[in-house]
């Protein structure tokens, strides 16, 4: 079956053998004793950097260090703790070749890019361990923050969590000429909340109720590194976050209330920079931000946290479902995570060097380009349904080979999502950058961080979230899903056809 369809992308893809598929044991301290309070914060690491035209991605057991002292089996494309960031500039043309040394199938989904089907890592695509898949990305689309992770069947949530994801950074001629703070001003940060057991292994086993709420990590990890640390100047920052998490929001603010200056969304740049004191992004979505570390004092910290809200499950589902397992406290960590909308410290800022101040000063107009007033001729409406121990959409669960959606190339659409359920959906379209036109009930309206390109939306509950697409492109199947990772394993996810 794998086979058959990588042979259909004749030239693209190539099963060859590889010298050894899997580790096996690799050593790991079983004397390993971590509480969580006692341990240091540890440097944030930036992922290397990848540049192509053509790079190779080998996704094997790795053990890495994710706190001082602290090694963890991950499984990563790269040498770090999560995959490395591969940058690339509109126009060119990357060739990238996935390995599989992994014990299980795998693939890699370029989460916000178009590119051609064979290229989107639908899970039918996943190659088996010893496998090659081989990837041709002509890099179409404009300057922005995308991502990279696991879309194996059913292995989704794992994979991703264990260190299969990564930065994929687009730059164009309009990044370029806003002088953004870039080099070391610049911190690309995938933020991941997972559990760490006290045996130093990373702990994924949702249990039955966590199969619907979602499952909850104790502490939040940043490139892979359990609540790092950055020493930083008395300057400008741009910090591109990604929420690479299993099923957690994030309510992204600045401990000293400063407000960070948001200049892009899922898909690149807003066409104005909007000051905000705090962002909500989901499971999936990217924000790019500046903030400004001028006015505090060397010595100092400022923390990225990301703030307590209220659950929105817990009105629908009573007490019990969000209020357990604070931690459990030490010796029992992954006894349960922080539930969703607890308060999770995330990146610690020290204050370290003064510099001469070098203000980066926002444009009136930061991108030229304004969505395209196109008239919709098809609405379709997608109802996120979860109850009964299944998370379906419209009434179906995914079937890797059903088409549920022919949609025709060119056409402008507007696609509603209902959620009539108590759990929050991030909704993700493959193939695409949207906008979203409206929300009804709920919230009652666009939030700030929605009104640039998108291609993943909180829907949460009682919400429905309308959104003006078009794919004219590629042809093709390709997905939309819920992106709380645990939904979307257990099949809250369908194939559209661009025909
Ligand atoms: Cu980021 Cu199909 O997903
Ligand atoms: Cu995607
Ligand atoms: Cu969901």
């Amino acid at each position: 079956m794998h086979r058959r369809h990588l042979l259909r992308f004749a030239g693209l893809a190539a099963a060859a053998p590889l010298a050894r598929p899997f580790l096996g044991a690799l050593p790991l301290a079983d004397d390993i004793r971590v509480d969580p309070a006692s341990l240091p914060r540890a440097p944030l690491r930036l992922a290397p950097r990848l540049h192509g035209p053509a790079l190779t991605l080998r996704a094997q057991e790795r053990v890495v260090e994710i706190a001082p002292g602290v090694k963890a089996r991950a499984w990563t494309p790269g040498e770090g703790p999560v995959g490395p960031t591969i940058e690339a500039r509109k126009g060119e043309k990357l060739n990238i070749v996935l390995e599989n040394a992994l014990p299980e199938p795998t693939i890699l989904h370029w989460h916000g890019l178009r590119v051609p089907e064979a290229a989107d890592g639908h899970p039918r695509l996943a190659i088996e361990p010893g496998s090659r898949y081989d990837y041709e990305i002509p890099v179409i689309d404009r300057a922005g923050t995308y991502w990279y992770h696991s879309h194996a069947h059913h292995r989704t949530g794992i994979q991703s969590y264990r260190g299969m994801s990564g930065f994929f950074l687009v730059r164009d001629e309009h990044d370029d000429a806003l002088q953004l703070p870039a080099g070391v001003h610049e911190l690309p940060m995938l933020i991941q909340d997972r559990r760490l057991a006290n045996d130093g292994t990373l702990v994924y086993d949702p249990m039955m109720h966590e199969n619907m709420e979602g499952f909850f990590g104790d502490a939040a990890f940043v490139n892979g590194i359990r609540l790092p640390m950055h020493e930083v100047e008395t300057t400008t920052y741009r910090l591109r976050l990604a929420n690479g998490c299993t099923s957690r929001i994030l309510r992204l603010a600045l401990s000293n209330g400063a407000p960070f200056l948001m200049i892009g969304t899922d898909g690149g740049l807003l066409p104005r920079a909007e000051s905000l004191t705090s962002i909500d992004i989901g499971p999936g979505e990217r924000v790019d931000v500046l903030a400004d570390f001028a006015a505090v004092p060397v010595g100092q910290t400022v923390s990225l946290v990301s703030q307590a809200f209220e659950n929105p499950a817990m009105g629908m589902m009573g007490m019990g479902m969000g209020g357990r397992g604070m931690g459990g406290g030490p010796g029992r960590m992954g006894a349960g995570g922080i539930p969703q909308g607890g308060a999770l410290p995330l990146v610690e800022f020290r204050v370290a060097r003064a510099v001469a101040p070098q203000p980066w000063r926002a444009p009136a107009l930061l991108h030229p380009e304004r969505f395209p007033v196109r008239q919709a001729v098809r609405i379709r409406t997608f109802r996120f349904e979860s109850m009964r121990m299944q998370h379906t959409i419209n009434g179906r669960d995914f079937d890797m080979s059903r088409i549920d959606e022919s949609v025709p190339s060119g056409d402008t659409e507007i696609w509603q999502f209902v959620n009539p359920s108590p759990f929050p959906h991030p909704i993700h379209v493959h193939e695409n950058q949207f906008e979203v036109v409206e929300r009804i009930g709920g919230r009652g309206r666009i939030m700030p961080w929605e009104r640039g390109l998108k291609d993943t939306v909180l829907v949460m509950p009682g919400e429905q979230v309308n959104v003006r697409l078009t794919f004219d492109v590629y042809r093709g199947r390709f997905l939309m899903h819920c992106h709380n990772l645990i939904h979307e394993d257990m099949g809250m996810m369908l194939n559209f056809a661009v025909e």
